[in-house]
């Protein structure tokens, strides 16, 4: 028997980047553990095969395609969202991209680029810098201020917002990702204080390295996959459940007294220097 403290039975989630990796886990985790759910972002097929897995569960889903960089289509899922089912209790802000790349080409010896890294003969532009701040910060806000007054209506919300245990520490070549990551966990803590007196829960997923489509260059490369895999005190890669398990504790009663909080899920790489 299940304890019904992690159940979130009647419960409508917003789940961005929900087509495939951990937001479909995310997507998958919740619907099991009772949730409707709204999933997100721009490749149709892909939220549509994430929707159609969730009504296998059992539950109510709506894909909805998003560009979570735009006001208006996440003011538009929002609302969506709650045409269809009346309310939202969570939103799980997953959507995110991690561009492998030196700031400026480096003197001397060069790193050399996995597969589907951006081009490393050139100075990062000051439109990638925009990309990555826009699809990882600034959909964030965004996505929070949608929900904000309904949740507050209600006096009740889950905010789960996928950050990376790159936000804590320095990574070499994601100056970007980790400046963007760093925000997400500094925008949720500030939140989290403005929100409490509304019960509104807002806390933080730093996920460590998961085998998704935004990692499998990195992985694929035997050199860096060993490299990574000797960072990790339990030897494996995490797998993307794993962030579903944790997101449905995140979004559930029993998390109600844990707020402002970033959760490492990353096989102990954190405790290493
Ligand atoms: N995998 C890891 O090891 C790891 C580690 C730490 C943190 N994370 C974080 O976890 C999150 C998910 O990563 P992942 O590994 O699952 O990546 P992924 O497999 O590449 O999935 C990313 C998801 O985000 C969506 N997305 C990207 N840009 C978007 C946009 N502008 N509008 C709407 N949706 C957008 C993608 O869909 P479309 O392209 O179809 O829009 C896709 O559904 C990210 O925030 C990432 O930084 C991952």
């Amino acid at each position: 028997m299940v304890l019904k403290d992690f159940l979130v039975e009647g419960r409508v989630a917003i789940v961005t980047g929900g087509g495939r990796g951990l937001g479909h886990a995310i997507a998958l985790c919740l619907a099991e553990a009772g949730a409707d759910v709204a999933v997100a972002a721009r490749t149709r097929e892909q939220i549509e095969d994430t929707a159609a897995e969730v009504r296998k569960l059992g539950r109510r889903a709506l894909a909805v395609p998003t560009d979570v960089t735009q006001a208006d289509d996440v003011d538009g899922l929002v609302q969506r969202t709650l045409d269809e089912f009346g309310h939202v209790d969570i939103l799980v802000n997953n959507a995110g991209i991690a561009p492998v790349r030196p700031l400026v080409p480096m003197l001397g010896s060069q790193p050399k680029p996995a597969a589907g890294a951006w081009d490393f003969s050139r100075p990062t532009s000051e439109e990638e810098f925009d990309l990555v701040m826009d699809t990882n910060v600034r959909s964030v806000f965004l996505a929070c201020r949608a929900v904000g007054p309904h949740m507050m209506g209600r006096s009740k919300g889950k905010v789960i917002n996928v950050a990376s245990m790159g936000g804590l520490r320095g990574w070499d070549y994601h100056t970007l990702y980790t400046a963007s990551k760093a925000a997400v966990i500094n925008f949720s803590r500030s939140l989290a204080r403005e929100w409490a007196r509304y019960d509104i829960n807002v806390n933080v997923i730093a996920p460590g390295r998961f085998p998704t489509e935004a990692t499998k260059g990195q992985m694929a490369d035997e050199h860096i996959r060993r490299d990574l895999l000797r960072r990790i005190p339990l030897k494996r890669f995490g797998e993307p459940r794993e962030v579903g398990l944790l997101a449905v504790y995140l979004a559930s009663p029993a998390s109600d007294y844990v707020t402002g909080q970033t959760f490492g899920l990353d096989g102990g790489a954190m405790v290493l220097p």
